[in-house]
């Protein structure tokens, strides 16, 4: 086994942390209060090529494998967890998905754009009452001939206002259950299409999650991603790697309450001395460090396993179920190690430990990885 990374690797990781340090740093409590997210900086991702990341340069993407993505995700999380799950909707559910299983019209028409950042994208999977349970969509997709009609209410769906291209799962064949489920791209500004509520979140605060709502929204069949009824399963294949961006999210926002910790605990005196000289300092911060290397390993390796074309559906899961655990885990600890100053923004932390809480939720609660790690198993 090779722990190295490659020259490649070690380059994009360079790239990604000058990006977070140079770009994202400076104004991340300030978007973080107001709640909004730079558009100009969204496109300086595009640019750096942080938003097309793994799809081929001939849909205008980076052409990077899997472990390059979450190196990048690793390095911006550090920083910007609002950024990175912008970026990481994009890459692995939107751009991921379009790639593997649109049509050559469609990888034309859309990933092109979204690989390059002109445009971004959401995936609407979650309703009020279809989050865990995926299989029970509400939303519906008749089938009219030439067009899907679409009515519904999607949830929670990041990049829900700034995308411009949302692939929306809906029901077309109900006495087929989770077969008769369609994907469809649907572009907004089409009549019906009604961007509702912005949420007040706890963490990935300038990060936009939205309610979408479809009223007899006229989507042409062309925009259907595969053959009929394999929405589900599309949802379900892309989720798979999403989750292992998510992981990748988490391990960075552990790290980066890590390094925060590593160098407070050298700045600040208590009793004479810094506090990284006490052993109730050193025992966190060596805890911190293991169980980070522990969930770098996990998340490198469900991304090696992907990129070597390996069933990765289990890797995946352990991945997230691990690492945003850590985040937790390491973020509570950070702000521990920074006593009163933790607790305030100025220092960080405690926006990482809000944001790291959303990565034990989406793309699959602590509890659905659990379930998909023991179906894997019981196979
Ligand atoms: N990969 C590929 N296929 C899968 C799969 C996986 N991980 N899990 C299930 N499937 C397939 C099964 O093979 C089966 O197909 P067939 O019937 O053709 O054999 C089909 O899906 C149904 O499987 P199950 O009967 O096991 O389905 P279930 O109803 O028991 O649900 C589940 C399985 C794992 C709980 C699934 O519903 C699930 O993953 N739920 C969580 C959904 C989720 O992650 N939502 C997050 C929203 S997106 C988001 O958060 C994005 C964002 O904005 C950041």
């Amino acid at each position: 086994m090779d722990f190295n990374l490659s020259e490649e690797h070690l380059a994009v990781q360079a790239a990604a942390r000058d990006f977070a340090q140079n770009e994202l740093l400076s104004e991340v409590i300030e978007r973080d209060n107001a709640q909004k997210f730079d558009p100009a900086l969204i496109r300086k991702m595009g640019e750096q090529g942080f938003l097309g990341m793994m799809v081929s340069p001939e849909y205008g993407g980076s052409g990077m494998d899997t472990l390059s993505y979450v190196i990048a995700m690793e390095e911006i999380s550090k920083v910007d967890a609002s950024a990175s799950v912008m970026m990481s909707v994009n890459n692995s559910l939107v751009c991921w998905g379009l790639e593997k299983y649109g049509s050559e019209e469609q990888k034309q028409k859309y990933l092109t754009r979204l690989a390059a950042g002109e445009i971004i994208g959401a995936f609407c999977l979650s309703e009020p009452e279809a989050g865990s349970d995926a299989t029970s969509q509400h939303t519906t997709a008749a089938d009219m001939g030439d067009h899907y009609l679409l009515n519904g209410t999607k949830n929670w769906i990041t990049n829900g206002n700034s995308s411009s291209v949302c692939l929306v799962i809906a029901q077309t064949n109900p006495e087929k259950q989770h077969r008769g489920i369609n994907a469809l791209i649907v572009e907004k500004g089409l009549e019906g299409f009604v961007v509702g509520k912005k949420e007040d979140k706890m963490g990935i605060r300038a990060s936009d999650t939205h309610t979408l709502m479809f009223t007899d929204v006229k989507v042409p069949k062309e925009n259907r991603i595969a053959e009929d009824g394999f929405g589900f399963k599309f949802a379900m294949s892309t989720l798979n790697g999403g989750r292992i961006g998510i992981a990748a999210q988490a391990l960075g926002i552990a790290a980066g309450a890590f390094e925060l910790s590593l160098k407070y605990s050298k700045e600040r005196k208590t009793f004479g001395r810094p506090i990284s000289e006490h052993q109730a300092i050193q025992f966190k911060l060596s805890e911190m460090a293991v169980k980070i290397e522990a969930a770098r390993l996990l998340v490198y390796k469900a991304a090696r396993m992907k990129d070597e074309g390996k069933d990765y559906i289990q890797a995946a899961a352990m991945a997230k179920l691990y690492a945003s655990d850590v985040a937790m885990w390491v973020t509570t600890e950070a702000v521990q190690v920074h006593g009163g100053y933790g607790y305030v923004k100025e220092y960080h932390v405690e926006r990482l430990m809000r944001d790291a809480k959303i990565t034990q939720i989406y793309e699959g609660t602590s509890e659905i990885q659990k379930l998909v790690i023991a179906r894997e198993l019981l196979k």
